[in-house]
């Protein structure tokens, strides 16, 4: 019987504790100089965890070793494709990202506060919206898709001018509304199997579903390279693969309601290093 054919306690009663984990003292030292914070106290609004970790604590010491220097990292590739299309024209405005921002660098800090209230829109904008903002309205060019390479390309690459910063997103103010939705999300149980992210990411973490070591379903090393896919996987991509998982209906990938989840998935992981792109199986 396969997991997608159980009923959740059925689903639930298969968990098995860890076995195997790679060390639980490792410490994720980024070519040898970006120090991360993989583990540490989960931010006030935290009911659930007391402490939060990282996805890569998760991970077997083989998928570590892969995010501790760059040019192990397969996901470094895409990076590179990101900043030649940085300094490339495109539209009808004759315009480069470069040519208004500069350095990628110029972008450092804006991934660990990602997504956040935009004024002059009047809603939360995450990174994708940012862009495809500047590709239609000051660079005359076509927008990327949400889920598409350059776009993925793109937000690995302004992730990894941010990496060992510590992820701050605020959840006050003109957000509060998303942000409540996101959460609200959260913890609604989906699909036949009738499971809320919560009941995997925060009432089993560390435990093993199949072949797989549950982690706490954090954001922080978004988007990530999976060697499954070979590919950059991007965060409401990730989200619906996980509902898809309870054999539940997914929110489409750009939606509003993932973006007020991705606001408050991001939130859960306040205190932790941006890591992106990050290395996962
Ligand atoms: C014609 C000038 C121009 C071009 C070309 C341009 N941008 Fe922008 N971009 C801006 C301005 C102006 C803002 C809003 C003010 C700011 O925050 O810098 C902005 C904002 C952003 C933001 C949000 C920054 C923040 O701190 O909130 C991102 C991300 C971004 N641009 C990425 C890109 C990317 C990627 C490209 C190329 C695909 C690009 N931009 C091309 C002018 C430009
Ligand atoms: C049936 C259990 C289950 C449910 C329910 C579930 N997930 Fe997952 N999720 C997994 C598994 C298994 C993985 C892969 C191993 C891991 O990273 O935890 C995963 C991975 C993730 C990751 C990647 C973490 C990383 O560090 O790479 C994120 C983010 C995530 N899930 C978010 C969610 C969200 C948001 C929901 C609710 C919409 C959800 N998940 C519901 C099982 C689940």
């Amino acid at each position: 019987m396969t997991f997608r054919t159980m009923t959740a306690a059925a689903a639930l009663a298969m968990l098995v504790p860890a076995f195997a984990t790679a060390d639980p003292d490792a410490k994720l030292v980024v070519n040898g100089e970006i120090e991360m914070v993989t583990e540490t106290e989960a931010p006030e609004h935290l009911e659930g965890l007391r402490t939060i970790r990282s996805g890569w604590t998760f991970r077997t010491e083989e998928t570590q070793a892969l995010q501790m220097d760059d040019f192990d990292n397969p996901a470094m590739i895409f990076v590179d494709q990101a900043r030649d299309v940085w300094n490339t024209v495109e539209g009808d405005a004759g315009e480069s990202c470069a040519s208004c921002h500069g350095e990628p660098e110029s972008l450092r800090g804006l991934r660990a506060e990602l997504p956040k209230w935009n004024e002059e829109k009047g809603e939360v904008y995450t990174a994708e919206m940012y862009i495809n903002d500047c590709r239609t309205e000051r660079m005359g060019a076509e927008p990327w898709g949400w889920d598409s390479q350059p776009m993925k390309n793109m937000t690995a690459l302004i992730s990894s001018v941010s990496r060992g910063m510590t992820v701050d997103v605020a959840i006050d103010g003109p957000v509060r509304e998303a942000w409540e939705r996101g959460k609200e999300i959260y913890y609604t149980r989906y699909g036949q199997l009738e499971l809320a992210c919560a009941n995997c990411h925060e009432d089993n973490y560390d435990n093993y579903i199949r072949a797989d070591h549950l982690s706490q379903g954090h954001i922080n090393g978004f988007p990530t390279y999976r060697l499954k896919q070979a590919n950059l996987v991007s965060k409401h991509n990730r989200f619906r693969g996980c509902i898809r998982d309870t054999r539940g209906v997914p929110y489409a990938i750009g939606s509003e309601d993932f973006v007020a989840l991705e606001l408050y998935v991001a939130s859960r992981g306040n205190g932790l290093s941006v890591e992106g792109p990050a290395v996962r199986n």
